[in-house]
């Protein structure tokens, strides 16, 4: 049988890794990057609207996903200009690809879009971003649920995936500095979140696909946390409970290094994923040990960092 096509773009990145792995066996691809960081990726730069549009025309894809995106928050509230050209404005030219081709688009949204004021969010709750980032990626949302005239948004929470390679966020920092000898961790006990295996986010989008949904849908991992639980959980699953200090502090003790505004809340439930039957999310813990596993098998015996 002949396999369906998928254009995905801004897939060197930590989810773009998983995506390929997830849907290479099944679909025909095409993988592009501004940094084209593997074999399987040619270049292309999503904002060259004239470029995209012509790379995306001539493979003919089923579908479109529109995966990158500048995802460091704080570059984002030093690069307002750029932010919203690669965060937004590339978004509409996707949209308007993906409308002329009659072909459904994916766009992956974040939890980053709400302000953090609530205990929990769900598919119900309005968005109220409070920085660039955030805010960048809310308009490229609400312009694919306007526009779009068949699409998939997929709310992520903390992406933890890629490895030492792509990971560009808190368990590789974290993985860093154990690597690099520190025997204690400061970490921040006012940020709550929900951890997001960028293989199980990739695998769930192919379930909904294969399942021929559409819509927007919160996907996280299982459970409620926060950077200092998940911090813990990591250094548990290293085994190095006895060798490396935990010290709880709060936001304002990084807040030279990590000056953009966070929301206190970011955790997500995956409500219309549970209400199809759909949630094939594990556990973060679960999904942690499993990253873990998969990427930092040469990290796990303990002696590593001793
Ligand atoms: N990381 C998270 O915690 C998180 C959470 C929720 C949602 N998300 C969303 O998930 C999606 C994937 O993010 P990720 O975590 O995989 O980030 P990532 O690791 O930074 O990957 C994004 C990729 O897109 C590339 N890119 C940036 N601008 C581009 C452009 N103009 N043209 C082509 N490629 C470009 C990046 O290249 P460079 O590295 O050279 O910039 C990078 O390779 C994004 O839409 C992000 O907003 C991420």
């Amino acid at each position: 049988m002949k396999k369906h096509k998928i254009y995905m773009v801004g897939c060197g990145g930590m989810l773009g890794e998983a995506f390929f792995e997830k849907y290479r066996q099944d679909y025909e691809l095409k993988c592009t990057d501004i940094d084209v960081n593997e074999d399987w990726l040619s270049y292309l730069d999503f904002r060259d609207a004239d470029a995209y549009k012509t790379d995306v025309k001539n493979f003919r894809p089923d579908w479109l996903f529109h995966l990158g995106a500048y995802t460091d928050l704080e570059y984002c509230e030093l690069h307002e200009e750029v932010t919203y050209i690669t965060n937004t404005e590339s978004v509409k030219y996707a949209v308007k690809i993906a409308n002329g081709l009659n072909i459904p688009i994916l766009y992956i949204s974040t939890a980053g879009i709400f302000d953090g004021i609530k205990d929990v969010y769900d598919e119900s709750d309005t968005p109220n971003p409070i920085g660039h980032y955030g805010k960048s990626k809310y308009f490229g949302e609400k312009f694919v649920i306007e526009n779009a005239k068949e699409y998939l948004i997929c709310r992520a929470g903390w992406m933890m995936g890629g490895g030492p390679k792509k990971d560009k966020k808190f368990i590789q920092k974290i993985m860093k500095q154990i690597k690099n000898g520190k025997k204690e961790l400061h970490i921040v006990n006012d940020k709550l979140g929900t951890p997001t295996y960028t293989h199980d986010f990739a695998t769930n989008v192919k379930l909904l696909i294969e399942k021929g949904e559409r819509g927007l849908f919160n996907m996280v991992c299982g459970g409620f946390t926060g950077r200092f639980e998940v911090a813990t959980e990591l250094v548990r699953l290293l085994d190095l409970q006895d060798d490396i200090k935990i010290t709880e502090v709060n936001s304002d003790y990084f807040a030279k290094e990590y000056f953009a505004d966070r929301p206190a809340c970011e955790r997500l439930i995956n409500k219309k994923l549970d209400d199809l039957r759909l949630n094939i999310m594990r556990d973060w813990k679960v999904a942690l040990k499993d990253y873990l596993n998969n990427y930092y098998s040469a990290y796990l015996s303990h002696s590593e960092f001793l």
